[in-house]
This record gives structure tokens, C-alpha cells and sequence, in this order.
């Protein structure tokens, strides 16, 4: 059954766990999720980018959500936009059946620029305001993904360290965070705690400083019954790093966010945990893996089928160590 953020937010912070908001743009991957959120009695949020929806088409997106619904009767799945930038992207996005959607204001035209923070005020409270009259849930975002590893800065549209914002500039203000919520009155406020989108986050195994969880945990002290959500939370494990690269890709060593460290998010106020490339990097070692082993296969399916098998377990995985499992 289809429920909204907030619903599915208020449930996981009365019993102290957290959701995976996994990405889709495929057939493949939302059956993927959902054969992992069964596996275990979880709920789950899907989610779809701008790219995604124009990938799939925005018809096709809609038809295939109610088509999870009816074959997974018993799992709750809230449907969201993930990283709206504008009204028209999050009005859409709820007229084709999406419960919840993210006004992403945090930045504007430029990312070197951080978005003037009464611009992003003022655009969340109106989607916000919108998507309530219709019972829409939204998650906002205050401060900058970015990596804060010195030289490597990099803001969220990829744009290098020439021109980096600085530490605080990146990160999530704790007090500006409590005027945030109570102007927009979002459902959600994702934060900026030094990750980033894709496989590179880190060159190195994070610590405190350029993974600053510190940051959630003040937030919270003073945003008690907010939930809080974390963006660039793809783990990029080992091993899905060595079956790429040993069935023939080329991907430097790198490091994500260890799922400890999103444990202990949750256990101040982190409720909704955005992961895609994790999901990306499951699917893609399967397709190396049979191109490489067998090379007279053309049957996409014989590829498909592995893929979604790899990312179904990285699914269940997370939904399990975040503690949703059992709570359908
Ligand atoms: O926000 C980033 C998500 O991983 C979606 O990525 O824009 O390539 O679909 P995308
Ligand atoms: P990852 O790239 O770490 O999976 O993050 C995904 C994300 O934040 C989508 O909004
Ligand atoms: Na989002
Ligand atoms: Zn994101």
C-alpha cells in the first residue's frame, strides 16, 4: 500500500529505526526493492530523480509504482521526487502519484554560490504549503553536499575544488536548521554532514572530520522531532569495487560512508537514508561479470536477472542493519 513521508517517518521514529530511500528508473530495480522489502516485512521509500523521470517517462514511472503496489499488496511504499528543484517538478511528480516529494532549495543556478537562504525558505514553504493541501509529504535540504577532504572539494553539480566552498559553508547550520523547519514546515530536513553523491566520496576510510556526524547529533539536540535525512549514503563496499574491477572495470579505490556510521545517524534522528550508487555498482558487477563469463549470451534477461538479484540483497541488507525490517 502507498503511504506518504510522513506517515512512514513518524512510524520509524516511534520505534527507532531508520528507511532506505532507494533511487529506480527501471522495472528491474523497483522489483529488486520490493523482493527485498518482502524478504524481510519492511517498509521502503523509492524514489526518482529528475534524470530518471525523463529516463522512464513520467507515464511509464506512475504506471509501474502502481504496479508495485498491487503486486507487494502488503509492503507500505512511499513514492518520492528526489531533489525537485522547482514547483512544477514537485507538482508533476505528485499528479503522477508520488506521496512525497524533496524541494531541493539548497542550491541555486550555481553551485559555488550557496543558495541565498531566504530563496530556499521561501520556494520550500511553498511546495510545502502545495503538497499539504493535497496530502503530499516533503523533505527539504539545508546545506551543501560536498566533500570536505582539503583539495577535493566539490559542491553538488561536480564542479571541482577551484572555487570550493569552505567547511561551514558546507555544512548544515544547527541553528539555522530549527528557523528552517519552523518557516517551510517540511516533514523531513535532509542535512549536510560532508557526503556526496556517487562512488567517490572519500580517498580515504572516513573519520570524524571529513564525515561529520557530530553535525546530526547537534541537530537533533535541537530539532528533537524532526526527521532527518541523509543524502550520498551509498557505502561503495569493497566488494562490489573488486567484482567490478575483476570482470574488467576500471574504478579507483575509493570509500563511502560506512553503514556504522549511518547506524549511529539513526540512532539521533536520521530516519530517511538516501542510497542509489550502492544499488548501481550491485547491478553493474553482475553485468561485467556475465559479459565476461559468458560471452555467447545475448539474452538480456540473462543479464537483468543476476543484477537485480545482486542489488535485491544490498536492498535487504540495508533495510535489515537500519532496523525496517519486521515493521510492514
Ligand atoms: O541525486 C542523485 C541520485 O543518485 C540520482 O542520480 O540524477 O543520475 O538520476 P541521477
Ligand atoms: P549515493 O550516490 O551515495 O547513493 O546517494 C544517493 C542520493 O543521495 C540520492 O539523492
Ligand atoms: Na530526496
Ligand atoms: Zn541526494
Amino acid at each position: 500500500a502507498r503511504i506518504t513521508l510522513r506517515q512512514l517517518l513518524d512510524h520509524a521514529a516511534e520505534r527507532g529505526y531508520g528507511v532506505p530511500a532507494f533511487n529506480i528508473n527501471n522495472m528491474e530495480q523497483g522489483l529488486a526493492i520490493m523482493e527485498a522489502a518482502r524478504a524481510c516485512d519492511a517498509p521502503v521509500i523509492i524514489q526518482a530523480s529528475r534524470g530518471a523521470r525523463s529516463y522512464a517517462n513520467d507515464i511509464m514511472l506512475a504506471k509501474m509504482i502502481d504496479a508495485l503496489a498491487d503486486i507487494y499488496p502488503e509492503i507500505p511504499v512511499c513514492m518520492h521526487q528526489d531533489h525537485g528543484n522547482d514547483e512544477a517538478t514537485c507538482l508533476t511528480a505528485i499528479r503522477h502519484g508520488f506521496t512525497s516529494v524533496m524541494m531541493d532549495g539548497s542550491l541555486e543556478a550555481d553551485a559555488r554560490t550557496p543558495a541565498s537562504y531566504e530563496y530556499n525558505v521561501a520556494i520550500t514553504e511553498r511546495v510545502a504549503r502545495m503538497a499539504h493541501w493535497v496530502g503530499a509529504s516533503v523533505e527539504g535540504e539545508l546545506g551543501v553536499l560536498g566533500s570536505l577532504e582539503s583539495g577535493q572539494g566539490e559542491a553538488e553539480d561536480g564542479h571541482g575544488a577551484e572555487g570550493a566552498l569552505s567547511h561551514d559553508q558546507l555544512l548544515t547550520d544547527p541553528d539555522q536548521a530549527v528557523d528552517f523547519v519552523a518557516r517551510t514546515r517540511v516533514d523531513a530536513l535532509a542535512i549536510a554532514c560532508g557526503t556526496s553523491h556517487g562512488a567517490y566520496k572519500f580517498t580515504r576510510k572516513p573519520d570524524g572530520e571529513i564525515l561529520a556526524m557530530r553535525v546530526i547529533e547537534e541537530i537533533h539536540r535541537k530539532l528533537p522531532n524532526t526527521h532527518l535525512v541523509m543524502h550520498g549514503s551509498s557505502s561503495v563496499p569493497q566488494e562490489l569495487q573488486d567484482v567490478i574491477n575483476k570482470f574488467g572495470g576500471e574504478m579507483p579505490q575509493t570509500y563511502g560512508v560506512p553503514v556504522e556510521e549511518i547506524e549511529r545517524g539513526i540512532r539521533h534522528g536520521v530516519r530517511k537514508v538516501n542510497i542509489d550508487t550502492d544499488c548501481r555498482m550491485a547491478m553493474t558487477g553482475q553485468f561485467r561479470r556475465i559479459a565476461m563469463e559468458s560471452p555467447r549470451e545475448f539474452d538480456p534477461r540473462k543479464f537483468l536477472k543476476p543484477a537485480m538479484d545482486a542489488m535485491r540483497d544490498l536492498c535487504r541488507d540495508r533495510l535489515e542493519r537500519f532496523g525496517a525490517a519486521g515493521n510492514a
